[in-house]
């Protein structure tokens, strides 16, 4: 097989930032991707409507000339988020999500919510309208093993909100572990999940190899081998509830080269690349388009893309950084070759 014809896909996980970084990394993800869930965890956070209208536009005006490219909003969820702002958030026609950020869990997590408890009438609302709630998936308690954070997190949090409101539409985002993968899959249609191209890819010695590897930190963390294969296995199935998010988290290279570095991983420049290659080692390159282009949009209630995109097998060669602003960022596998490439790039 050299070369693979799917349907437009979306990225139903995105950070962009904002100004001169944003206007740098929007074009890896614009020719690749019709539509992206824009993650709202700028500083200060996106956590009203009028604010990501506001980004929205400011997207809308990076953009290369010629792209359609559509920027799909979230709010960040705050104790001041109001049940009567998710109906306006529904109604605007653009927000698609409130992402839930445990305070202190990840990048610019500060402004989220310590638990559920204080924001459930938002919650019903958010359920008896039907928009989506993006939720990170990690328990913040300091005493939790950082590699149980997600599984914990399953028990403590997960399973009580889905038995307070079971027609809550989830997307548990970039799923790491073996049991997230279960839980997804034993739950209702109302709740699906992400995946990341590097949980894909890789597991947690690529974090040591040879050396601490910065460029490999993210949130969640990578796991052990046989998450990673029970990632694969789910993605593998064709299971309608999976679905493409990079969850690509541009940082610049000194923020991560440093003695506490902040996590996130790049891979916008060539997401589509790092999702074939895994599929193909998964034995189901077949299974990708549903993935990439399909159970995504069905899930949010979208209309699917038309047109195509077709990725070829040709080796390239990733560049060492790309610029980031007045910075760099190191890309994932910067240095490296690709055996995947968009074609027409
Ligand atoms: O690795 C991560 N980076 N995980 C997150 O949850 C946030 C993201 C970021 O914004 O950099
Ligand atoms: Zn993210």
């Amino acid at each position: 097989m050299n070369s693979l014809t799917i349907t437009r896909p979306d990225d139903w996980h995105l950070h962009l930032r904002d100004g001169a970084l944003m206007a740098s990394v929007l074009p890896h993800t614009a020719r690749e991707f019709a539509r992206a869930i824009v993650m709202p965890n700028l500083k200060p956070p996106v956590t009203t409507v009028a604010l990501a209208a506001e980004y929205r536009q400011r997207i809308l005006t990076a953009l290369p000339e010629g792209s359609d490219f559509q920027p799909l909003m979230t709010l960040y969820l705050t104790s001041g988020l109001t049940p009567d702002e998710v109906v306006r958030a529904r109604d605007s026609g653009f927000v698609q999500g409130v992402k839930l950020y445990p305070a202190g869990a990840t990048t610019n997590s500060e402004a989220g919510v310590a638990g559920l408890d204080g924001v459930m009438p938002t919650l019903e609302r958010m359920a008896e309208i039907g928009l989506p709630f993006l939720v990170h998936g990690e328990v913040t308690d300091p005493a939790v093993d950082v590699f149980d954070r997600e599984a914990a997190f399953i028990e403590c949090v997960m399973v009580p909100l889905l038995q307070r409101l079971p027609t809550l539409k989830v997307v548990f985002e970039h799923i790491t572990t073996r049991q997230a993968a279960q839980f997804v899959l034993e739950a209702g249609d109302n709740v699906g999940a992400t995946v990341t191209p590097q949980h894909l890819l890789m597991n947690r010695n690529a974090l040591f190899q040879g050396g601490i590897r910065p460029h490999h930190y993210c949130l969640p963390v990578l796991k052990r081998e046989e998450h990673r294969r029970a990632l694969m296995t789910a993605v593998a199935s064709g299971s309608r509830k999976f679905f493409l998010g990079t969850d690509s988290a541009p940082h610049a290279q000194h923020t991560k080269e440093t003695a506490c570095g902040c996590a996130g991983i790049y891979s916008a420049h060539a997401a589509l690349a790092f999702y074939a290659e895994a599929f193909e080692a998964a034995g189901a390159p077949d299974k990708l388009e549903a993935f990439a282009s399909f159970n995504g949009p069905d899930f949010y209630g979208l209309p699917r893309n038309t047109g195509t995109v077709t990725l070829v097998r040709e080796s390239w060669a990733v560049p060492t950084s790309y610029p980031f602003g007045e910075h760099d960022v190191v890309p994932l596998r910067a240095g490296e070759s690709l055996s995947w490439r968009l074609a027409g790039q």
